[in-house]
């Protein structure tokens, strides 16, 4: 059996059915995500790359030009491209897990910025992270915008922080962003959106799951749920059984009632200290934090 496929049918046969949040990124998935990028609902997206653009000048005179940014799960490239910009880097490694949408983003930065030198580079973060030995050990810069942290719980996290410490040298610097703790109806409209598209994006891992294990979940079975667990200080998302069904796939299959869920994902919300401190546990040691008004969302720049 493919690891793919084991990793996959262990979370679905758990008593409380997960799948990891990473198999949202087929193409469609990655297209969906962008959208949710786009709505009202959605505060993340738009409230970070404010205060990049109001701390930019400052970011790039705190960083030099010349840096070789890394970005952990680049999608459409458009931040990296206002971030290179901003702080006139060298080159540009784009990671991320959807291979043919990010081929397709990285192909439209190079005709956007002819003098980046930029390199694609398919990786899963929750395994070892190996950049292609050409990447310059000086001087690099890992870029993990938009809170995507915030999918693992803390000691992945921290394990994830120590793993990305390890990727620079002295002279490197880690620039993160973080979504922050607040009012629980702003944070279950931004992941229960009014035009369905959060919904379709769960749901749509289903089809995912379908083409990597062949199973046959039906769309119509499944309703998309979102909430926040105050006392793990995350949004969960699942997915919830609206009647008794079955699904099946080589070599096996299960049985869901009614009202059964599939756990998704989890997004937590930090909040600025903790996360200090968890960057300090990996090695981080100078941080700087910037923040909006609201104090929604913190973009951190954290060196050795
Ligand atoms: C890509 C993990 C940052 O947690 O807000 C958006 C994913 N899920 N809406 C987030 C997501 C539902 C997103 N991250």
């Amino acid at each position: 059996m493919l690891d793919t496929t084991r990793e996959i049918v262990d979370g679905l046969m758990q008593p409380l059915a997960t799948v990891s949040p990473k198999y949202f990124y087929d193409a469609r998935g990655s297209a969906l995500f962008e959208e949710i990028t786009r709505l009202p609902e959605y505060y993340p997206t738009r409230t970070e790359r404010a205060i990049m653009q109001r701390h930019g000048a400052e970011i790039a005179r705190r960083l030099g030009p010349g840096r070789t940014v890394i970005e952990l799960g680049a999608g459409n490239c458009e931040k990296a491209r206002e971030l290179c910009e901003a702080i006139a880097a060298s080159r540009f490694v784009a990671l991320d897990i959807s291979e043919e949408f990010l081929h397709q983003s990285v192909a439209r930065l190079r005709a956007e910025m002819p003098s980046l030198d930029v390199r694609a580079v398919a990786a899963d973060l929750s395994a070892e992270i190996v950049l292609p030995p050409e990447v310059p050990p000086e001087k690099r810069l890992v870029y993990y915008p938009g809170s995507s942290i915030g999918n693992f719980d803390p000691p992945q996290a921290l394990a994830l922080l120590t793993r990305m410490r390890h990727l620079l040298q002295d002279d490197g610097a880690l620039l993160i962003g973080v979504d922050l703790r607040k009012d629980v109806a702003v944070l279950e409209a931004a992941y229960d959106d009014a035009a369905g598209v959060t919904a379709a994006f769960n749901l749509n891992v289903l089809t995912h799951l379908n083409r990597l294990i062949g199973s046959d979940f039906s769309l119509r079975d499944w309703r998309h749920r979102a909430f926040y667990n105050a006392r793990a200080s995350r949004i969960e998302m699942h997915l919830e059984a609206v009647a008794d069904c079955a699904v099946q796939w080589a070599g096996g299959g299960r049985a869901f009632a009614r009202g059964e869920r599939i756990h998704t994902e989890n997004s937590y919300k930090v909040d600025i200290e903790g996360f200090v401190h968890q960057l300090d546990e990996a090695g981080f040691k100078r941080t700087v934090v910037w923040t909006d008004e609201r104090r929604w969302f913190a973009v951190v720049l954290a060196c050795p």
